[in-house]
């Protein structure tokens, strides 16, 4: 179970394809924005969700704009989808408004495109999940899922997805957490990865995918382990 699933930076590409994909399986998704009108606008841009022709069965989710703090305050589930840089401003701005109870998950990749060129940036805490949970509320449980999910594929909302998701968490609660939100993707497998720490390997992960987007002219190159 999922309950109300926010996603901060929830108007951005990552998150916007994330938001469209949850809500179209049924969940109640709160796009998050520093800015609650322009939230309010983007959500309006979107086609109301549509059953899965797949399952036609699942329920017809919901999906509205808010700020990022009351996204946060009315919660279960909390998807963090904004720059690497922004994570410690996008937290603070939340503050304290975590319900009792509410997951984070991690969808920061410490990703530079300067100039053109892809650079991993050096992160102090050793990757972009353990920099995240060096500015989270203790009590709230932090996993990492969807770092190497292209962005590009996840907003071709009707196209099938068919790979496989790294989930690295630092508690039952948060591990729990992230494999339901896979869940929702049809074609999406979670596999677990281990702690947090993991994430390291996993960003790095990424920036593979981006580069071999670049060198082979696609878009969508995403990973699916063997042996499993
Ligand atoms: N794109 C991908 O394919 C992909 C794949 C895997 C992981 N990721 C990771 O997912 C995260 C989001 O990526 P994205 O491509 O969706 O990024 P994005 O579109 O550039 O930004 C996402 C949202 O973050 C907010 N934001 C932007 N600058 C900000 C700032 N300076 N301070 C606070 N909030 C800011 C914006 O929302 P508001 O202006 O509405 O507040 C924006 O819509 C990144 O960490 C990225 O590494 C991306």
């Amino acid at each position: 179970m999922t309950g109300t699933i926010a996603i901060l930076g929830g108007t951005g590409k990552q998150g916007s394809g994330l938001a469209r994909r949850f809500a179209r399986a049924g969940a109640r998704v709160l796009v998050g924005s520093r800015d609650a009108q322009r939230a309010r606008e983007t959500v309006a841009g979107w086609p109301p969700p549509q059953p899965s022709e797949a399952d036609p069965t699942v329920t017809r989710g919901s999906i509205e704009g808010a700020s990022n703090a009351e996204a946060v305050a009315a919660a279960d589930t909390v998807v963090l989808a904004v720059p690497f840089s922004s994570v410690a401003d996008t937290l603070h701005a939340v503050g304290g408004r975590w319900r009792s109870g509410a997951v984070l998950v991690d969808v920061t990749v410490p990703l530079s495109f300067e100039g053109g060129k892809l650079t991993v940036i050096p992160v102090a805490e050793g990757s972009a999940a353990e920099h995240v949970r060096a500015r989270l509320p203790g009590s709230i449980p932090l996993a990492g899922a969807f770092k190497t999910l292209p962005a590009h594929l996840l907003n071709d909302v009707d196209a099938a997805i068919d790979c496989d998701e790294f989930v690295c968490a630092d508690s039952d609660a948060s591990r729990s957490a992230a494999f339901a939100l896979v869940r929702l993707l049809p074609g999406v497998r979670a596999i677990d990865v281990g702690p947090l720490a993991r994430a390291r390997a996993v960003e790095h992960l990424t920036a593979l995918a981006v580069a071999i987007n670049r060198r082979h002219k696609v878009h969508d190159a995403r990973f699916r382990v063997v042996g499993l």
